[in-house]
């Protein structure tokens, strides 16, 4: 709670302007009356203008202070379409297809962040993770030197003797189902900042598996091994280890035991799962059997900040994506 108030106060004092395309769904309505009201950010709705305001009139959400754009109709459209042409010339789209592509909101959003006209973007309470990816991924991309995108999750759990009094940083969760070693490297060292960035905590970072230091032979233990090479040779000021199992990496005792002289055994703040599978599993585990609160995914990787929502997601769960994107676009 604490630490989700020091974001919406960093927030405020960053003032940025966040897009949400999804502006014609109520949950994001009554969620631009709050982030308005609070001053977090500066919003931007996309969407019809007469259905966006039929909906906030509907459901009393006062969006007054939010700027509405009609992607359909905006003014922008034409240089968003020749910057789109540009950015996938490669791939050969064209400007009718990119003018077409425009329409959909999804599509919109990222190209007002490429256009310097928004600093983030939040969607997905009515659209699948896919969607909302796919064209990040296509037009804005990722930051330089990163390859992958990933998502991370911020546990807070009720037992304060794990992690950092609390909080745990876990990752992937969220987007790459199987990556390899070069891209669970990379997933660690963008974990580690976005834990140091966003929680303010000192990472210490452990790569899992169900192996600890060689206690187990197989290629998927060789990847997660490999991939803590990579990565302490890609950040040596970081404290990365690996592999180890997740009790030797939280448990001092099991941590001493198993990966004695280890700086990150028994003390790990930041987990990283070594696939999708083990990662959404895993921290929805932590978060039904431990009850901790899970905020996220935090999108990391990507050269602006764009972060999805899941369909279940309440209007408080947008109001605070709406303050952890705007910290990522500082
Ligand atoms: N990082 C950066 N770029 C990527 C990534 C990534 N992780 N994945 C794909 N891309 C790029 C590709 O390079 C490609 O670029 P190009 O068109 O310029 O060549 C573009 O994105 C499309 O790539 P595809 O492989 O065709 O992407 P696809 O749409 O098939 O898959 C996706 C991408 C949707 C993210 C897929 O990996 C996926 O479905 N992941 C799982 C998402 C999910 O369901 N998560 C669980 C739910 S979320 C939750 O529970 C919190």
């Amino acid at each position: 709670m604490e630490l989700l108030n020091q974001i919406k106060e960093q927030a405020r004092k960053l003032n940025r302007t966040i897009v949400l395309p999804e502006g014609e769904e109520i949950r994001t309505l009554k969620a631009t009356d709050i982030i308005l009201k609070e001053g977090i950010a500066k919003i931007v709705l996309l969407g019809d203008p007469g259905k966006i305001e039929h909906e906030a009139e509907k459901c009393g959400a006062k969006i007054e202070g939010a700027e509405v754009i009609n992607p359909k109709t905006s003014g922008k459209r034409d240089s968003y379409a020749d910057m789109m042409v540009e950015i996938r010339k490669k791939k050969g789209l064209t400007k009718e297809e990119a003018l077409e592509m425009l329409n959909d909101p999804l599509v919109y959003g990222p190209m007002m962040i490429k256009a310097g006209d928004a600093d983030g973007e939040i969607a997905g309470a009515i659209n699948a993770t896919g969607d909302v990816l796919r064209p990040a991924f296509q037009f804005v991309k990722t930051m330089p030197g990163v390859s992958v995108v990933s998502g991370a999750f911020m546990m807070f759990l009720k037992d304060k003797s794990f992690g950092h009094d609390g909080v745990l940083v876990f990752a992937d969760c969220a987007v790459m189902p199987d990556p390899d070693a070069q891209q669970l490297a990379e997933i660690a060292v963008t974990t580690a900042k976005t834990a140091k960035a966003i929680v303010g905590l000192e990472p210490k970072v452990a790569m899992l598996s169900f192996s600890t230091k060689g206690s187990a032979k197989h290629d998927l233990v060789d990847k997660v091994a490999q991939a803590t090479k990579l990565a302490q040779s890609m950040a040596p000021d970081l404290k990365i280890d690996g592999e180890m199992q997740l009790d030797a990496a939280l448990v001092k005792e099991v941590g001493e035991l198993k990966a004695p002289g280890s700086e990150v055994a028994g003390q790990a703040n930041v987990l990283v799962f070594p696939g999708l599978e083990a990662g959404n599993i895993g921290y929805k585990l932590v978060q039904r059997l431990a009850g901790a609160e899970a905020v996220g995914p935090v999108l990391q990787g990507m050269a602006a900040p764009i972060n999805d929502l899941s369909r279940g997601c309440s209007v408080s769960d947008i109001v605070n994506m709406v303050a952890i994107t705007a910290n990522q676009a500082q």
